[in-house]
């Protein structure tokens, strides 16, 4: 017998991730499919061959299945109301991201989610992949010494269609989220300020700002500088974003494709102008699921495990607020305090 009963709420594009994600684990049956658009979520039933009712509204789907998990997979705009609906009515939530569309509708959903004492977790894809935790351990071992300095380049030109193209900030809200929460990740450190600068760059497919850059101030001292544009065509950077963290002995560095590694200087007796540098490569010791998979997983074990899951609203609050100071000093033009 499944212990979790899921409600899959939004049948488009990023659903499919989700849905073979549920269709490989035992403890899982999806219960019921829901989309504002029927014919929506009727053509999904079909492609996996799920034997479950469909509907347009998440609220009857959850009291008609007696379902006690909700996948949160609709547009950003829909996040808070289909979050706040489900836990009322006694699910957990594993929600795509962003929290909410705004500050208040991040922090009304972290509310109802302490109200209902159910959880609710949100998809940080970015943070499971070898690479990425073999360079948080770097970072973190010591072996550059103090960071102090974290830089992240993200450029690419995609060309999605659909709400992305006519959102108001489609970088900052859509996709640095990730980068954002990537930085927290590979610092452990929180943000303190920001000063973001957005614009939209001559040739932007995009109603609204596509590139932006973003200095944030960390509370261990570090300063997060961040390069983004998704207009940018040509020599474009890998998804994960490409990074180089210097610390007060070295410099870390990832492509976010191959292996990251770092370089410190040799030591010598004398003084030299320029110091020559050794190789030190990361330890890749990860052995989850990728991206989805890895994050599901951990959604999954938290509520089996009885504990918080790493990317519990908890958490990733101070990845979304990065998000909403960001979009906020550059709607005022001036340095934001969290
Ligand atoms: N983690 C990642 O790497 C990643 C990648 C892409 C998209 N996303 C996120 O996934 C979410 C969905 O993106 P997408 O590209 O699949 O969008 P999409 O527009 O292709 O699909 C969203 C679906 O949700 C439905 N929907 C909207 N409001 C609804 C509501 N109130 N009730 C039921 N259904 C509703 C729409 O009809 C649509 O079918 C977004 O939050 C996006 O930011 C995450």
């Amino acid at each position: 017998m499944p212990e979790f009963k899921i409600v899959v709420a939004g049948c488009g594009g990023m659903s499919h991730q989700w849905i073979e994600y549920a269709l490989t684990r035992k403890d899982v049956e999806i219960v019921a499919l829901v989309d504002l658009f029927e014919d929506v979520a009727k053509n999904t039933a079909k492609k996996y061959s799920l034997d479950c009712n469909t509907y347009t509204d998440v609220s009857t789907a959850i009291k008609e299945t007696g379902a006690n998990v909700v996948f949160d997979i609709t547009i950003p705009a829909s996040h808070k109301n289909i979050t706040v609906a489900a836990l009322s009515l006694g699910c957990h939530v594993f929600g795509e991201k962003p929290m909410g569309e705004s500050m208040q509708d991040a922090i009304e959903m972290q509310k109802a989610a302490k109200e209902s004492g159910k959880s609710y977790v949100v998809m940080q894809n970015r943070r499971f992949n070898k690479q990425i935790r073999a360079f948080r351990d770097l970072v973190q071992s010591g072996e550059i010494g103090v960071p102090g300095f974290i830089n992240a380049d993200f450029f690419l030109g995609p060309h999605f269609g659909g709400f992305r193209d006519v959102m108001d900030s489609p970088l900052v809200l859509d996709m640095a989220i990730h980068t954002f929460d990537q930085a927290r990740f590979i610092s452990g450190a929180n943000p303190i300020s920001v000063y973001c600068h957005e614009f939209n760059t001559e040739g932007s497919w995009y109603k609204g700002n596509a590139s932006a850059i973003c200095i944030f101030e960390m509370d261990n001292g570090a300063v997060f500088n961040y390069r983004g544009s998704w207009s940018a065509e040509g020599a474009p950077t890998s998804w994960e974003s490409s990074w180089r963290v210097v610390g007060s002995k070295g410099t870390a560095i990832w492509d976010g494709t191959h292996s990251p590694y770092a370089e410190v200087p040799i030591p010598t007796e004398e003084h030299q102008f320029l110091y020559n540098s050794q190789k030190v490569e990361a330890t890749l010791s990860y052995s989850g699921q990728d991206g989805h998979f890895g994050c599901l997983d951990e959604m999954f074990a938290s509520l089996i495990e009885g504990r918080t899951a790493e990317t519990d609203c908890t958490d990733n609050i101070h990845s979304v607020s990065m998000v909403y100071k960001a979009i906020e000093s550059a709607r005022t033009g001036k340095k934001v305090y969290f």
